[in-house]
């Protein structure tokens, strides 16, 4: 089973960037217990601050790959393009949130992706990312 965890807009900053919502880990570190977790699962990650290279992600993965764990952060709430490339592929995209964002402003509470993805994980901190592997293993 190939899986690819595809992360967004300042994720890279995980671990140094508002440590009070999104916790002190990176997510290398993140990912480098998360991995060997499910050994059956060939597991990679792809993080961008860039809209396009994100949808060129989605494109290149979207027709071959099993499952895509979508975290596109901040893009979540303004990206149409986003939202229809997810709904373009065929491989199903779970959506999520190391916040939970319905506790958080407005602006959050849209998504252009849960309207097109498989289903919604959030608010678990970063073992949302783990419950979303699992949601591909049931
Ligand atoms: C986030 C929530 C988004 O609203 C925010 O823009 C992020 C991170 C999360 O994982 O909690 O960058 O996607």
């Amino acid at each position: 089973m190939k899986i690819i965890i595809i992360n967004g807009p300042n994720l890279n900053l995980l671990g140094k960037r508002e440590p009070q919502i999104y916790g002190s880990e990176s997510f290398e570190d993140y990912f480098n217990l998360l991995k060997p977790r499910f050994p059956q699962v060939d597991l990679t990650y792809f993080q961008s601050n860039i809209e396009g290279e994100l949808i060129d992600k989605l494109h290149e993965v979207g027709f071959t790959f099993d499952g895509v764990i979508l975290n596109a952060a901040a893009y979540t709430h303004t990206s149409v393009g986003l939202g229809d490339a997810v709904k373009a592929i065929a491989t199903p995209v779970v959506e999520v949130h190391i916040s939970n964002t319905h506790q958080r402003e407005e602006f959050r509470q849209v998504s252009y992706i849960a309207p097109v993805a498989k289903g919604v994980i959030l608010g678990f901190g970063m073992q949302s990312y783990d419950l979303a592997i699992q949601s591909f293993l049931l």
